[in-house]
This record gives structure tokens, C-alpha cells and sequence, in this order.
């Protein structure tokens, strides 16, 4: 089954100019969605992690049946102002402005080894300001996974230059 045939292609979504890859249509296919989950396993299950962190929101989807089958815990990383109890927060640069991200303080235990997992891999910003948030609570991040990577926008590279390396199960260059 080639992965790639699920994934719809979006022209001038969010905006113009944009292609946008659209997850909807591989979730939506029980098959399909089981190939990718049953390939991220193969992928992070040599890995040996004691959690997976997810980002939100489609993070989420692919963490978490991926924990499930792993048979390990999933913690949540989330937009400011959803997380109940102490967190600890981090701030980073998008295009136009800045956005924050959460985790609870209690989530890790020091030294714990983490692969964070989200959909797509596009610039890397987002992933880099969770790879700091976990770091800052003591986790450990062994590597990051996506279903899909955008691989012209370098995101891989700017994560090698923190020392995490990356899996993802289609490329598009
Ligand atoms: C998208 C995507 C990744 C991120 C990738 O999330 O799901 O999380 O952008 O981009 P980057 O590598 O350039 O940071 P988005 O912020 O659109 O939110 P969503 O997951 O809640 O839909
Ligand atoms: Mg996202």
C-alpha cells in the first residue's frame, strides 16, 4: 500500500500560494490508517521510549494509537490556557507574531525518554519549541516522528542542530 495515495493535496490552503497536505483522507481509511501506525511502530519501538509526547492538535491523532500499541503512556503538549494544575510554558516566533506552548510540570520524570510525534514536519518551529518544553521538565528526547515531511523546508536540519533525529513515513521534497 503506497501512504502517499491517502494524503489529499490542497491548493491555497491556509493561504494563498500554499499546498496543503491533508491528513483527513488517510484517517478516514481504516486501512490506510492502520499501514501508518503499524509503520510508525516499526520505526519507534527499536527506540525504546518510556512516553510519547503528542502536539496539539494533530499531533494527538497520531500519538496517541501509537502509545496504545506500544504499550507505553502518552502526554499531551498543548496551546496556552488549556493545561489544569502547575505547567511549564514556552513562547516561539511564527511568520507574523508569537505562539505558546504548555506541558504539565508533573507529566515527565527527570531522565525520561520521550519520542515526540506530530502529523507534519514543515519548518520545524513548532517542534523545536516542543523538543525546548520537554527538555525544561527534564525529559530527554530521543526523536521525533511525522507521518508526512516537507522536506524543502529544512525543518530536519534546524532539529539535527539540537541534537534529535528525525523519522517520517512519506517525504515530499
Ligand atoms: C501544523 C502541523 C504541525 C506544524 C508544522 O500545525 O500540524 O504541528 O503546523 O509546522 P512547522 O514545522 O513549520 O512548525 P498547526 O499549527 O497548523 O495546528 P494543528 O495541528 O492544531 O492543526
Ligand atoms: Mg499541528
Amino acid at each position: 500500500m503506497n501512504l502517499k495515495d491517502h494524503i489529499r493535496h490542497v491548493p491555497d490552503f491556509p493561504k494563498p500560494g500554499i499546498l496543503f497536505y491533508d491528513i483527513s483522507t488517510l484517517l478516514a481509511h481504516a486501512d490506510a490508517w492502520k499501514e501508518a501506525v503499524k509503520q510508525l511502530h516499526a520505526l519507534i519501538a527499536p527506540l525504546k521510549p518510556d512516553l510519547l509526547v503528542g502536539i496539539e492538535s494533530r499531533g494527538f491523532l497520531v500519538a496517541a494509537p501509537l502509545a496504545l500499541e506500544l504499550g507505553i503512556g502518552f502526554v499531551m503538549v498543548r496551546k496556552k490556557g488549556k493545561l489544569p494544575g502547575p505547567t511549564v510554558r514556552h513562547s516561539y516566533a511564527l511568520e507574523y507574531g508569537e505562539d505558546t506552548i504548555e506541558i504539565q510540570e508533573a507529566a515527565l520524570r527527570p531522565g525520561q525518554r520521550v519520542v515526540v510525534l506530530d502529523d507534519l514536519l514543515a519548518t520545524g518551529g513548532t517542534m523545536t519549541a516542543a523538543i525546548e518544553l520537554i527538555r525544561k521538565v527534564g525529559g530527554e528526547v530521543a526523536a521525533t516522528a511525522y507521518l508526512i515531511e516537507l522536506s524543502f523546508l529544512n525543518g530536519r536540519k534546524r532539529l539535527e542542530a539540537l541534537g534529535v533525529p528525525s523519522h517520517s513515513l512519506m517525504v515530499y521534497e
